[in-house]
């Protein structure tokens, strides 16, 4: 069971739609890996539809480089959860995690991510579900409530009932997005609800986690957390995982490598480039000339001509 096979406070790369997938997840592992992968998530009903499988199962794909990875899965359909649960483990997986915390308003909408916060019942028929058809174990990551705060205090405690293998809580409402300081404070009081209704569950905490040293503070000052994961902190630093400051160099060596990684998976699947711009950003970065480097990569259509304004600027 991996949850009991990782290090004492592990760290995990967050799961991130549009970001976390396998092209951008080879490249952090090449930077310096978490312990932890999860992949993007992917809706249980598009899995299910005819229409949808294709690139459900693209977002589900499982490279060399991933494991151990955990597969995060949002909907709100139960018999369409038990299905996508089902087939979990012939992909690959170590894991699957139920999204309940995203904020997206269409998601939201359609009674997924942090809607399930106001439907304890339909989260809990579609957390049976998934359990009853995989031998995976099962984790659940949320927010600490949909519009109030106090909200976890009944929460928290009701998934932590169904004895999770993990629960990753994002320590902010649904309402609160990402817009106020991740509430450290009220780490000690969900340890405590942990520590009494479900000892074996891993406690994951989530929101503003900067980086490996971030992460020692924190695991100082609760040494019972089990676990830590990043999300926006890779932007900052794609190296995040590791104790290494890296150089400008080694920023655009590793965006050569992304570049690299895209264009095998161009060649095999419909790979859009428009995405690629969000990522320019995450390695040039910060230091003199950057913002003018990245108004000429932003003008480019394909990754040779990427590889060319970095080379223009590497020999200038
Ligand atoms: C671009 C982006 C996409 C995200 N997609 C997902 C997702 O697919 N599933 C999920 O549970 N959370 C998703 N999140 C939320 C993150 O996993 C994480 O909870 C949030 O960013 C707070 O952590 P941080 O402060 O370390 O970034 C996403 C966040 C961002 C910025």
């Amino acid at each position: 069971m991996i949850w009991n096979e990782l290090p004492k406070h592990f760290t995990a790369l967050a799961p991130m739609e549009g970001v976390t997938d396998s092209v951008f997840r080879a490249v952090i592992e090449k930077a310096g890996r978490p312990d932890l992968f999860f992949t993007e998530f992917t809706n249980v009903s598009s899995f299910a539809s005819e229409k949808g499988r294709h690139d459900a199962l693209d977002r589900l794909t499982v490279t060399e480089t991933d494991a151990p990875i955990i597969a995060q899965i949002w909907g709100k359909n139960p018999e369409h959860f038990a299905l996508l649960a089902s087939k979990l483990e012939e992909l690959g997986f170590s894991g699957l995690d139920l999204n309940m915390g995203c904020p997206d308003r269409h998601v939201n909408k359609a009674g997924g991510g942090a809607a399930m916060i106001k439907t304890p019942e339909l989260a809990s028929e579609c957390i049976k579900k998934a359990r009853e058809n995989t031998n995976l174990p099962v984790s659940v990551k949320t927010r600490l409530g949909f519009s109030f705060i106090d909200e976890y205090k009944t929460w928290l405690p009701f998934l932590l009932n169904h004895h999770l293998a993990a629960l990753t809580v994002h320590l902010r409402t649904r309402k609160e997005m990402s817009k106020v300081e991740a509430h450290y404070e009220l780490i000690p009081e969900i340890l405590k609800m942990r520590d009494e209704i479900s000892p074996e569950t891993k406690l994951i905490i989530n929101g503003d986690i900067r980086d490996k040293k971030h992460v020692e503070e924190l695991a100082k000052k609760y040494p019972e957390i089990d676990g830590f994961m990043i999300g926006r902190g890779v932007f900052g630093n794609p190296f995040c995982f590791t104790d290494h400051t890296p150089t400008n160099e080694e920023l655009i060596n590793l965006f050569l490598y992304h570049l690299d990684l895209y264009d095998e998976k161009a060649k095999k699947a419909r790979y859009p480039f428009e995405p690629l711009k969000h990522f320019y950003k995450v390695y040039i970065n910060s230091f003199d000339g950057a913002s003018d480097l990245r108004v000429k990569l932003m003008e480019c259509k394909t990754t040779d001509e990427l590889r060319k304004v970095l080379a223009d600027f590497q020999n200038a």
